[in-house]
């Protein structure tokens, strides 16, 4: 008899290793999908904006795609119209108008080959795990994706630090595939911005990315960009100005909103984390990275 419909999952997506996020076309077929971008036809120009969850990609993109439109506009169009390995039907691609500004957080090892290829550009951002950690227990908990997981300690102990059911690899084996991609990258086409420098000084980051992105604008012009794009008005603009009917899952992303603006804050790990869980993801950090060039800023 012919297969018709395939069993839902029970429990976490598993592919390649890592847990993937509940996202609709993974959870059908994570495998399709990772092919799917791995072999994607790309443009020279195409942009990626690549980072691990709750880096503060939904920011990059929005100040990527001012920059490259060289206005200070908001796009209409929510960053998940463009998200790679969310978008739930992938041929949508083809239809977007060049310069393409994707988004993604998938692990280097699945981007597509031909943007590698090129050079094309990858906008890298770094943000430090244990603000991560925080960011994304609130996101999950009210996604209700937590499950039995109660409480801020329990999340990070069996989901965030276990690498059985770390999302996407895990913030450690993520971020140090990177950094060898990084090293390796002899075209220069990997700009990694740190989450942390573009809050502490946004113009001179955003200044930094558009002559990344090789666009000439004035000094005034990087200003407005970076002001439009600074956490309240930007949390502002997604509630008013973004055209959230055009998101494929608008209940999901209407439980998710709320969470992709939340504090935007450096260091609110600091109103989570007890002494003890403290020196314990110290104590593991510290293993994880001895080889490491990665420079965190937990502050
Ligand atoms: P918090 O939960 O710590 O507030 P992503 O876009 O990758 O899902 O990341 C979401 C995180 O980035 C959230 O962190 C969110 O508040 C923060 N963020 C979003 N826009 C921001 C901005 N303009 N400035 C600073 N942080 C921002």
């Amino acid at each position: 008899m012919e297969e018709t419909s395939k069993p839902k999952p029970t429990g976490p997506v598993v592919f390649d290793g890592m847990v993937v996020p509940p996202f609709p076309p993974l959870l059908q077929d994570a495998g399709k999908r990772f092919e799917e971008i791995k072999n994607m036809e790309c443009r020279k120009d195409d942009v990626i904006v690549v980072t691990y969850p709750k880096s503060g990609t939904h920011w990059a993109w929005e100040i990527v795609t001012m920059l490259l439109k060289q206005r200070a506009e908001y796009s209409k169009e929510p960053m998940e119209c463009f998200f790679l390995e969310a978008m739930p039907d992938f041929n949508f691609v083809h239809n977007v108008p060049s310069p393409r500004i994707f988004n993604t957080h998938i692990p280097i090892r699945w981007f597509p080959n031909q943007h590698i290829e090129n050079g094309a550009k990858i906008v890298h951002v770094l943000r430090n795990p244990k603000d991560i950690a925080v960011s994304m227990y609130h996101h999950f908990k009210n996604v209700g994706i937590l499950g039995d997981v109660e409480n801020f300690q329990i999340f990070l102990e069996k989901m965030f630090m276990n690498p059985k059911a770390q999302v996407m690899d895990g913030w450690f084996k993520f971020e140090k595939d990177f950094e060898k991609a990084k090293k390796n990258d002899k075209r220069g086409a990997i700009i990694t911005v740190h989450y942390e420098s573009l809050k502490k000084n946004p113009v001179q980051e955003t200044k930094r990315l558009a002559e990344y992105l090789n666009v000439e604008l004035s000094k005034e012009e990087i200003t407005e960009i970076s002001d439009k794009c600074s956490f309240k008005k930007l949390k502002l603009a997604s509630q008013t100005v973004k055209d959230n009917s055009l998101v494929a899952n608008v209940e999901l992303f209407k439980k998710t909103e709320p969470f992709v603006h939340r504090k935007g804050e450096i260091g609110d790990w600091k109103n989570h984390f007890t002494v003890a869980m403290n020196e314990n993801f110290d104590a593991i950090f510290k293993e994880e990275m001895k080889n490491s060039n990665i420079q965190v800023q937990f502050e």
